[in-house]
């Protein structure tokens, strides 16, 4: 029962020295987490605008031309002037933050290890196979589009959450739409070919940590569906990995930050990055994120490299595989090792 009080719990339980199973040591690191953190500010991930993309042929253009050259360098982008309001997702991230700090009376409701709930609550849901527990508390939602039952919602983020929701259904849309653009196919290709069938909404709450430089966030990984959309606070902590260095997301107010998972890199045949990115713990300052996931996890449903994208030049980089078969194969899905495993010989 003590799991249930998360992370947060343990925060506010008043310890001072975390306990052992947060540690990272050289076993547990990442390969990549001791490499060097770029601090120059003129050298980040884009910042996008898309504004009047949906009304101006030439604005639409340009923002598509940056977007390519986004997910062929970074993998991520963050994008702005979007059509969600920034009330729309300073509410959320208030909304989230209100979830988190009820009682765990209130929180246990929503607890459950189980992926088929559609609503979750749950610190380190990998608990018993985890080698490293995250500093990081989750509240996951499997919505889907037209989610009837807001009674099932926690109250704390009820209304803005089925809002959100709604916003990151068609924003997947409008991002698949200039993503399919960028790879020079027709706008709807990435939708007809399932990128925006399924949705997991993260909720994480990271506590403040009173020995951050021992733990981790979210370790590094890479996201295994197709595009992810993130809004945070202002607190930051995100970091991206890109040419052998490791730089912050800024955090820029009504932002949304866009990475693409390695069902994207595999589909593209490597045009487009799936980066490693981590989240680092904080001394101070509890970190609220939220993370859409699209992705399409249906066992039958195959994918390759895209036909119309190869040539002799470009010839297939990968089988044709179902995210099933990436998840049958791998210890952690979220490593991108799992899908370089893959790669024809
Ligand atoms: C994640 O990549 O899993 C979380 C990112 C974040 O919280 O900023
Ligand atoms: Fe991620």
């Amino acid at each position: 029962d003590e799991t249930k009080a998360g992370v947060k719990g343990l925060v506010d339980s008043g310890i001072t020295t975390i306990p052992r199973i947060f540690i990272q040591d050289q076993h547990t690191k990442h390969k990549f987490d001791d490499k060097p953190i770029c601090r120059d500010p003129k050298i980040n991930i884009p910042i996008i605008d898309f504004e009047g993309i949906h009304k101006d042929a030439s604005l639409r253009s340009q923002a598509v031309d940056q977007i390519r050259s986004a997910c062929e360098k970074w993998g991520f982008f963050q994008a702005i002037n979007h059509g969600i309001p920034t009330s729309v997702l300073d509410q959320a991230i208030d909304g989230i933050r209100r979830f988190f700090e009820k009682d765990v009376e209130v929180k246990k409701k929503y607890f459950s290890r189980d992926y088929s709930k559609k609503i979750r609550y749950c610190s380190n849901i990998n608990l018993f196979s985890a080698p490293i527990l995250y500093w990081k508390d989750t509240l996951s939602f499997d919505l889907g589009r037209d989610f009837s039952s807001p009674e099932e919602l926690p109250e704390a983020c009820r209304d803005i959450m089925i809002t959100y929701n709604n916003q990151m259904w068609k924003t997947g849309e409008i991002l698949c739409e200039l993503l399919s653009e960028a790879l020079g196919l027709s706008p709807n290709y990435l939708k007809d070919i399932g990128c925006v069938e399924e949705m997991t909404i993260g909720n994480n709450y990271y506590p403040e940590c009173p020995q951050p430089q021992l733990t981790i966030g979210v370790t590094t990984h890479s996201d295994p569906g197709f595009v992810t959309v993130l809004i945070q606070d202002r607190i930051g902590g995100l970091q991206v990995f890109c040419e052998d260095q490791w730089f912050d997301i800024t955090p820029v107010p009504g932002a949304l930050v866009v990475n693409l998972g390695y069902m994207m890199q595999l589909i593209t045949n490597d045009k487009f990055k799936s980066a490693y990115h981590r989240v680092l713990s904080k001394k101070e300052g509890s970190r609220i994120s939220i993370g859409s996931f699209f992705m399409n996890n249906s066992c039958s449903r195959r994918y390759g490299p895209i036909k119309d994208l190869l040539s002799d030049e470009n010839p297939p980089l990968y089988p044709e595989i179902t995210l099933k078969d990436i998840y049958n194969n791998q210890s952690s899905i979220e490593e991108l090792s799992a899908l370089q495993k893959l790669k024809l010989a």
